[in-house]
């Protein structure tokens, strides 16, 4: 399995991701997507938009607000409850999280907190992991970003470390004006924002991600069955966009683990070189968010039964899962290092859906009216799909390329194309090529792209 820091330096490499402020020395935990990586990040999207919007009459979208009213984060529970416990190095003064350093240790973390912790790593003897140095005592930290809303001293509040709660703010705007009955949903893709202790793993762990979020409301009766199917839904859909399932599980939680908000979760893993993580959680939140909602603004938030004339606050199904995450997911498991004609050939076995081209354009040679035929296949095909076009260097080295970054398809002129008006095709796994007539090329490319099921 290939490693995380390999990914990341092929990924800058190749116009993926690239650290975040690197002129400037970088910025731990933020990252930016460059011209190939936010079109995989886009198709990602996409596909789960349709998935879980398009596909179900009964899922609408929104788009929230990352800032909101402090309040919202005093319903939420997150300003009391939303906190890691942090180790400061008392010579080297590097910060990590207890849970890190236990785990790290090979001790199991149950439910934590920092008088038991204290004692653990006294007991230990855990030290510094970069300077070997005394540890000090471990705190609480609260990991929601916190800014001003205003001139001058403004208004406290923060980013939003979920985007779960945009959805329940909405909740009744929602039930008002699109006759949304329930059981209904509503999805929402979006950035969020924790100040993790320490980031790490590239992609795994950052300060600012996405996460693509869906929050299901439901009768209490009917909680434990959706839950159910919506696990099983989810773990589904990453077959769809081609990950290997036997790098795929499910985790349930156990007590001490779940989440403040949680009567029971379980987490979706990818097997990574760095062990089973979570890249979506699947949580019964019950009626804790909206209750706390009604609470907290003193507004109605129940849903009126028209059937049964009665009044009542939904439980609610989530599924969250994070973009970067997957993204990570999908470029582990598709990359690929091959030996052909004794030389090494990167290859991403992405699927056809995520990749950011699909198809190539290539003149064999850069002369004899090979170009313009070329630009002309490229005008036609890129009408249908995201298509790269390259005239430049050998042929070999162009197809290489776009190996490395996934394209499915390389369509190549060469003299043959000016005499009968036909196209090689090449396919990106098998590396084979048969010739295909320009006329058919938008079909065949429809047949082998499957990019709609
Ligand atoms: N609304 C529920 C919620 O936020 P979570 O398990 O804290 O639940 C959901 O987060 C997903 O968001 C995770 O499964 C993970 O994929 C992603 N995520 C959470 N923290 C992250 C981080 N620091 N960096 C990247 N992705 C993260």
């Amino acid at each position: 399995m290939v490693d995380i820091a390999k990914i990341a330096s092929f990924c800058k490499r190749r116009g993926i991701v690239f650290p975040s402020s690197e002129i400037y020395g970088g910025l731990a935990g933020f990252y930016d997507y460059g011209p190939i990586g936010i079109e995989m990040i886009n198709n990602i999207k996409a596909e789960w938009w349709k998935e879980i919007v398009h596909k179900n009459q009964n899922i609408v979208g929104i788009n929230g607000a990352i800032i909101t009213h402090p309040k919202v984060w005093e319903a939420s529970g997150h300003t009391e409850e939303f906190i890691d416990f942090v180790v400061e190095c008392e010579k080297c003064k590097s910060k990590f999280r207890a849970d890190h350093l236990l785990e790290d240790a090979g001790i199991k973390v149950g439910e934590l907190d920092a008088s038991k912790l204290n004692e653990l790593i006294k007991k230990n003897k855990i030290v510094c992991p970069k300077c070997k140095g005394k540890l000090g005592e471990v705190k609480e930290f609260n990991l929601m970003f916190k800014t001003k809303v205003g001139p001058g001293e403004g208004e406290t509040t923060y980013l939003r470390p979920e985007t779960a709660q945009l959805i329940y703010l909405n909740f009744k705007n929602i039930v008002e004006t699109s006759r949304q009955k329930v059981p209904f949903g509503i999805a929402q893709i979006g950035k969020a924002f924790r100040n993790e202790i320490s980031p790490r793993n590239f992609l795994f762990r950052m300060r600012e991600f996405e996460q693509m979020e869906m929050q299901f409301f439901v009768r209490k009766e009917d909680a434990d069955k959706f839950f159910e199917e919506w696990k099983e839904k989810r773990l589904e859909w990453y077959s769809k966009i081609g990950i290997n399932k036997k790098n795929l599980r499910i985790r349930e939680h156990e007590k001490g683990e779940l989440a403040h908000y949680a009567k029971r979760a379980v987490d979706i893993e990818y097997k990574f070189d760095f062990g089973w993580k979570e890249i979506e959680g699947i949580h019964n939140r019950g009626d804790w968010d909206l209750s706390r909602h009604e609470q907290f603004s003193g507004k109605d938030l129940k849903f009126f039964d028209e059937e049964t004339k009665s009044k009542f606050i939904p439980w609610i199904i989530e599924t969250s899962a994070g973009l970067d995450r997957i993204f990570l997911a999908i470029l582990v498991d598709a990359y690929h290092e091959e030996e052909v004609k004794g030389e090494k050939r990167v290859v991403l076995k992405i699927s056809p859906k995520i990749a950011a081209y699909k198809v190539a354009v290539f003149p064999l040679v850069n002369k004899d009216g090979l170009p313009e035929k070329a630009r002309e296949v490229f005008k036609l095909v890129s009408g249908c799909y995201p298509t790269f076009y390259d005239e430049k260097g050998s042929i070999g080295r162009r197809y290489r390329r776009m190996d490395e970054i996934g394209t499915p398809f390389c369509v190549t002129i060469d003299h043959q194309t000016l005499e009968d008006n036909t196209v090689t095709v090449r396919d990106r796994d098998t590396m084979e090529q048969k010739r295909v007539k320009i006329d058919d090329l938008l079909s065949e490319l429809y047949k082998s792209l499957n990019l709609y099921s």
